[in-house]
């Protein structure tokens, strides 16, 4: 056939995709498919390895999996890797009876184009990209024949960072199966020999322990993991696999000399961490949004983490907090010493924080940089110290200097150099990209803090990695003029348990020993390291070691200088982003990277035709909230809703595709959603309005504040205060601050804390409500509910209400598409119920998923309070009381 069909996905290219493996609705014909009955009917995975090399901190790890297809009928294999977010894909290729499919790496652009033909033509998708808290996803499947064995074999490459004094090597372990042939093993060689090596696993219990083995003597570690069928199973005679979770391999090396200097093929790195060093006291200006985003979990998590973060301030440093929402707040009017008294007062303060107002981060930002500024002018601080602003926010500025561009002019003015600013941002409400720039430009780094329950030591450790300086102004310079092409080699600051890199390429190819010079200011002098290294040398430290890859610091430089780039193209603008764009990719071509400059383009055999897809390195700036395992995967035409003011969702599967209208009317009347007269399933929605608005020209959207719902002899009433559950003899009273499952005959209730509620009632019917909160001082806003049916096929056909009407299978047809008065939103003519309406394409927001930004819906829209769409004319729908049982 030999036809080419290029097919990808794009993350961050197409808006309504969200970076899940779940959601893509923007392209037809995807099916949704469950890792449990791939993995488990038919394809079997016999073989699976994950072996790593590591050559000087620089890692390779390439991932193999074997897998037959037992079944009589062509069966889709799967391949799912989570790997490293510092990690550059490198190859793939997967091997069908004997024939090699080899990834391709490309320019993004080029890729982008065939991926734009390739959706005009209305093709599918092939490999999805997500983004974890560490790890990124790889995913990739293929149609495979009867008895046909696939191979898939997945490289990614990483320079493994020092933190807390040990190296990290992260591998996600999860092959949702039993796996006849299963090892992990690593090869580890360091020249300057190993002083430590461990290894943990989240799923290691003690009948695994003995499998897993570790060594390590002189410059080689070795670890290796290959437990038995048996020894997978979660119990005896189980089909379950154990093995899903982290493994990680840890180590160091011996550091008898400050520097480590290697010289191989025309490269070098030079490794830099010096022991034995006095800490410098430091000066932190800790600058915290308190804004009324902030408002629950978020500011306790902070206040938590910033108590325990000044506990273990060292007496000889300085440090102030200073709090921004609309206005700037100080504890102190400038820094103080970290005395225990201080401390004490200070932890008196942090305790009285409260969430308020807009998010003015240029005037906190700049109150926090001034401090240091000021304290460095009085001599306030020790000469020798290190200064530093930890800035901590959770959402955008918008309110003072909001442009994000303004706000990072005046950073760098105000710091002209002096501080690095540490940017961490809380959860996925925040300009990442800005935080990043910002950093970037004052020599510091971001981090994003993910909103979870351990988010207070996700902030204890990041501060952690900077609690100690050693030493500041470090510069590391190579007095040959045969060097070139130099990463960075001058560095603010040296943390404890951190480590320096520099790498450069050397233009005299007779040049062969070359002699670095560091020099920085450390707690009591002015510090000065000389090393010399030559090729000879360098040679003699690798001659045990015969498997290593000969270009490893090239590529180590490669490494090195594609992220530099990187990252400087994100703070650069006009033709010098122009320029760094260019190089970042003519390295990456060159040394295969997939980087986000990159895509990897796999022809995929299928359907006898051949089908391109393509792996994209996903963007932590661009990443929004991973969908929580709390919803099993599904398309999102699959269930009814209505949520927001008051928008209509009706999922309409067999099309793939959904209606939507709104109906309009006063607060306080009550709508019946659905109304069972077989079951006895009733469930009825309240109206709420906004608050008085000020100049009230339209009327004050609705929503729903209150929602009644029986079924047996229970009823429940939910509002966005509490939920009160009651049957013939029991009241139950929960608070939306609960984290409950209650598990009763006739009910199931699991109330998500402050997120959403989920009932499932005796008769198998199922449903989700969702609790919006909006910042308690919103001039115009209330909290409000959504409530979504996740599985209504238990309830009768007699089924009736807003919602309930359309769990019978509705069918429609879109007769002429042209265009309608916004130009982004055509409008067409519709069949449905044998009426011809005037419909309009549009989107409405799903929040199951993501219950701050919401997830677009694409649907029809049917004006006039849905007139034509549902069963007569709206107000029919009105009800009495939140409890009342009326059959319409
Ligand atoms: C495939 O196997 C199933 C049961 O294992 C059987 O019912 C079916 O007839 C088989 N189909 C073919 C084409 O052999
Ligand atoms: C990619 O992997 C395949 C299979 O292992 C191998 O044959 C090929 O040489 C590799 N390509 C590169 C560029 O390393
Ligand atoms: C496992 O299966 C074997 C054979 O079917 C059986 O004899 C044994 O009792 C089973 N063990 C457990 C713990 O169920
Ligand atoms: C700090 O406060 C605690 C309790 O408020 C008190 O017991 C302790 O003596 C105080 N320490 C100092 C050094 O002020
Ligand atoms: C730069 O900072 C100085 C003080 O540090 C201030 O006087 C000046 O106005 C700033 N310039 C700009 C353009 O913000
Ligand atoms: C960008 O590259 C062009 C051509 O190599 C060069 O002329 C120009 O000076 C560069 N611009 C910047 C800002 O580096
Ligand atoms: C509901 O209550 C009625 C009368 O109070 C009782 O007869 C019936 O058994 C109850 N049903 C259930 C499911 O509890
Ligand atoms: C009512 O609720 C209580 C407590 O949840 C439970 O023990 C009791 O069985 C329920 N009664 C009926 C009739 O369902
Ligand atoms: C529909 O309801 C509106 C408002 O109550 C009313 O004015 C109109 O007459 C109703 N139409 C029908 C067909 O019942």
């Amino acid at each position: 056939m030999g036809k080419h069909i290029p097919i990808y996905i794009l993350l961050g290219l197409i808006p309504a995709v969200v970076i899940s493996d779940i959601l893509i609705y923007p392209l037809r014909n995807i099916k949704k498919r469950s890792a449990t009955d791939v993995h488990t009917k038919g394809i079997e995975i016999y073989w699976m390895k994950i072996d790593c090399s590591v050559t000087s901190r620089f890692s390779r790890n390439v991932i193999t999996s074997r897998a037959v297809n037992r079944a009589n009928v062509s069966k889709e294999a799967f391949f799912d890797m989570e790997l490293p977010k510092t990690g550059f894909i490198t190859n793939f290729t997967m091997t069908i009876d004997g024939v090699i499919y080899p990834g391709i790496i490309k320019e993004k652009e080029v890729a982008q184009k065939q991926y734009q033909q390739a959706v005009s033509r209305g093709q599918t998708a092939g490999l999805v990209k997500a983004a974890g808290r560490k790890t990124e996803k790889f995913s990739v499947s293929v149609n495979i024949a009867p008895t046909s064995k696939v191979t898939f074999q997945l490289t990614y490459e990483e320079l493994l960072k020092r933190n807390f004094g040990k190296y990290e090597m992260f591998i996600k372990v999860n092959p949702k199966q039993l796996v006849n042939s299963f090892e992990i093993e690593a090869d580890i060689f360091e020249p300057q020999g190993i002083s430590e090596l461990e290894v943990e696993g989240t799923f290691i219990n003690n009948d695994l322990l003995p499998v897993l083995k570790k060594s390590f003597s002189g410059k080689k570690g070795h670890v290796s993991f290959s437990p038995t069928i048996e020894q997978q199973r979660t119990c005896d005679n189980c089909t379950t696999t154990l093995l899903q979770g982290d493994f990680v391999i840890k180590y160091d090396v011996n550091r008898d000399s400050p520097n480590n200097l290697q010289i191989v093929n025309g490269y070098f790195v030079h490794f830099f961490a010096p022991k034995n060093l006095q800490r410098l006291p430091k000066n932190v200006a800790f600058v915290i949004d308190v804004s009324g985003s902030m408002y629950g979990q978020k500011i306790r998590q902070a206040k938590e983490a910033l108590t325990k973060i000044v506990e273990d301030l060292k007496e000889e440093d300085h440090f102030n907090i200073i709090l921004f929402e609309s206005s700037v707040s100080t504890w102190k009017n400038k820094l103080i010493q970290a005395t225990p008294e201080n401390v004490n007062q200070s932890k008196e303060f942090i305790s009285q924080i409260r969430d308020l107002g807009g998010t003015n981060l240029n005037d906190g930002l700049l109150t926090g940089i001034e401090m240091l500024n000021k304290a460095h002018e009085s001599k306030s601080v020790p000469e020798r110290s290190a200064s530093l602003v930890i800035m901590l926010t959770d959402g955008q500025a918008n309110e003072g200097v909001s442009d994000p561009r303004k706000i990072q002019e005046n950073a760098k003015n105000a710091t002209q150099g002096k501080y690095p600013i540490y940017n961490l941002g809380f959860g996925y409400g925040v300009d990442y990209a800005f935080l990043e720039r910002l950093a970037t430009e004052n020599n510091g780094v971001a981090r994003r803090i993910f909103e979870d329950s351990d988010a207070a030591l996700q902030l204890q450790g990041f501060y952690d990695e900077v609690a100690n300086p050693l030493l500041t102004e470090v510069e590391l310079e190579y007095a040959e003029n045969a060097i070139s092409d130099l990463t960075q080699n001058s560095f603010k600051h040296f943390y404890d348990g951190s480590e320096i890199v520099v790498a450069g390429r050397i233009t005299d190819n007779d040049l062969n020993s070359i002699t670095a010079e560091v020099k920085a200011h450390g707690a009591l002098e002015d510090l000065t390291y000389t090393e010399q290294a030559d090729i000879e040398e360098t040679a003699k430290a690798f001659e045990q070691q015969l498997y290593i890859f000969g270009e490893y610091i090239e590529r180590l430089w490669a490494y090195l200088t594609i992220n530099e780039q990187l990252e400087a193209r994100s703070v650069a603008q006009g033709d010098e982003k122009v320029n760094l764009t260019a190089k970042a990719l003519e390295m990456s071509l060159k040394y295969k990277f997939v980087t986000p400059l990159t895509s990897m383009v796999v022809t995929k055999p299928e359907d006898n035709e051949e089908k391109e897809a393509i792996a994209d390195k996903p963007i932590e700036a661009e990443a929004k909230q991973q969908v929580s395992a709390y919803y099993p995967p599904s398309t999102p035409y699959h269930y009814s809703s209505v949520d927001g003011d008051p928008h209509f969702i009706i999922a309409v599967p067999q099309q793939e595709d959904a209606l939507c209208f709104n109906i309009n009317e006063e607060p306080g009347v009550v709508l019946n959603l659905i109304n069972d007269p077989v079951t006895g399933v009733t469930v009825n929605g309240q109206l709420i309005g906004d608050k008085k608005s000020i100049n009230d020209v339209r009327p004050p959207n609705t929503y729903f504040g209150k929602l009644g719902i029986i079924t047996m002899n229970v009823t429940l009433e939910i509002t966005t205060q509490k939920i009160v559950l009651q049957n013939d003899t029991v009241i139950r009273v929960f608070s939306w601050l609960d984290d409950v499952t209650l598990q009763e005959p006739s009910l199931t209730l699991i109330i998500k804390q402050k997120r959403s509620m989920e009932v499932s009632v005796g008769n198998g019917a199922k449903f989700v409500v969702v609790l919006h909160q909006v910042w308690k001082k919103h001039p115009l806003h209330r909290d409000f509910l959504g409530f979504y049916m996740l599985d209504s096929h238990r309830l009768s056909e007699e089924t009736h209400g807003l919602l309930g009407q359309f769990f019978h299978p509705i069918g429609f047809d879109i007769l002429e598409v042209h265009p309608g008065s916004d130009p982004e939103k055509p409008d067409a003519t519709m069949t449905v119920k044998n009426n011809q309406l005037t419909v309009t394409r549009g989107w409405q927001k799903d929040y199951t998923a993501d219950i701050r930004h919401g997830t677009n819906i694409p649907c029809w829209f049917i004006h006039n309070n849905g007139k034509g769409l549902i069963d007569g004319n709206h107000t029919d729908y009105i009800v009495p009381s939140i409890f009342s049982y009326k059959k319409i």
